[in-house]
């Protein structure tokens, strides 16, 4: 009876421990996981300022030059028609070269914020995909930095989701900025997610792709969340996130040392 007894303190005590082991890990992953999306925030926002300032301006140059071989060639020459042709090139690169360059990291969004951002790229968006889409972004005051960003990043993954999987012909965005929190919702008329996948997606996190855990993981972070609505009517995506810390729960690393201290505690 006391050898049993022990028994099953031993393994309880190991349980305990291989419990606060996982929610160790756990924690570790996830701030490893917001630690890699930091730095592919930051290589994005270095290559396009490499790209705008260097291959941009190089271009831009090259244009200029060709321009003025043009101007001085034979007109109606066929040197002529080839240079026009090496400018229109030219122009074309340039453009493109922006366009990459501001969805890499658009500088509307670290100069006038979100709102303007977000229309910027919406429109682009339906322009490109030829998807109808409703929105409507209301220009309040900026808010902080990080989730700025964040929010720009579940617009951009969540539109490219769009176009992607739903089959949707159009798409609702809505953004509301209240005293506590921000809510970024997007909408669209797709096929939707199977009730199956679904579930994985929003329980395990299984079965998703980049996109979706980095959203989560963003969330996360500002202690915000992530909510996931599907029929065979289409999608919504819902971005929530406090504004302000104090009304912010404890965050998943201090909750899962607290939790480990607990359970090792009570074992002991
Ligand atoms: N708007 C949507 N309509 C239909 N299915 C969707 C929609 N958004 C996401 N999904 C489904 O959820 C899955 C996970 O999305 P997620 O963005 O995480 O990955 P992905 O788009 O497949 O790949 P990645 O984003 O890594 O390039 C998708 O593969 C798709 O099946
Ligand atoms: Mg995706």
């Amino acid at each position: 009876m006391w050898i049993l007894t022990k028994r099953s303190k031993e393994m309880a005590l190991e349980h305990a421990e291989l419990e606060s082991l996982v929610l160790q890990r756990t924690a570790e992953l996830q701030i490893l996981s917001q630690r890699l999306l930091k730095v592919q925030d930051e290589e994005r926002r270095k290559l396009a300022r490499d790209l705008h300032d260097s291959t941009g301006q190089t271009l831009a140059a090259l244009k200029i030059n060709v321009s003025f071989l043009e101007a001085s060639s034979q007109p109606d020459s066929s040197e002529r028609a080839i240079v026009a042709q090496v400018r229109a090139l030219a122009d074309q690169a340039i453009r493109e070269i922006r366009t990459m360059s501001y969805l890499l990291h658009p500088p509307l969004l670290d100069e006038v914020g979100f709102a303007c951002a977000a229309e910027w790229y919406v429109e682009g968006f339906a322009k490109r995909s030829g998807i109808d889409v409703s929105a409507d972004f209301p220009t309040g005051v900026r808010l902080p930095r990080n989730i700025e960003l964040a929010l720009f990043r579940v617009l951009q993954e969540c539109l490219t989701n769009v176009h992607r999987h739903s089959g949707a012909t159009a798409v609702t965005v809505v953004f509301q900025q209240k005293p506590e929190v921000v809510i970024l919702k997007i909408q669209d008329s797709g096929r939707g997610i199977s009730a199956e996948r679904l579930a994985l997606l929003r329980q395990t996190g299984a079965e998703s792709g980049v996109g979706l855990a980095g959203m989560r993981e963003r969330m996360n972070e500002l202690t915000g969340r992530l909510e996931i609505e599907s029929s065979a009517g289409g999608t919504t995506v819902q971005a929530t996130v406090p504004l302000y810390p104090a009304a912010r729960p404890p965050s998943f690393e201090n909750y899962a040392r607290a939790e480990v201290a607990t359970a090792v505690q009570s074992y002991q």
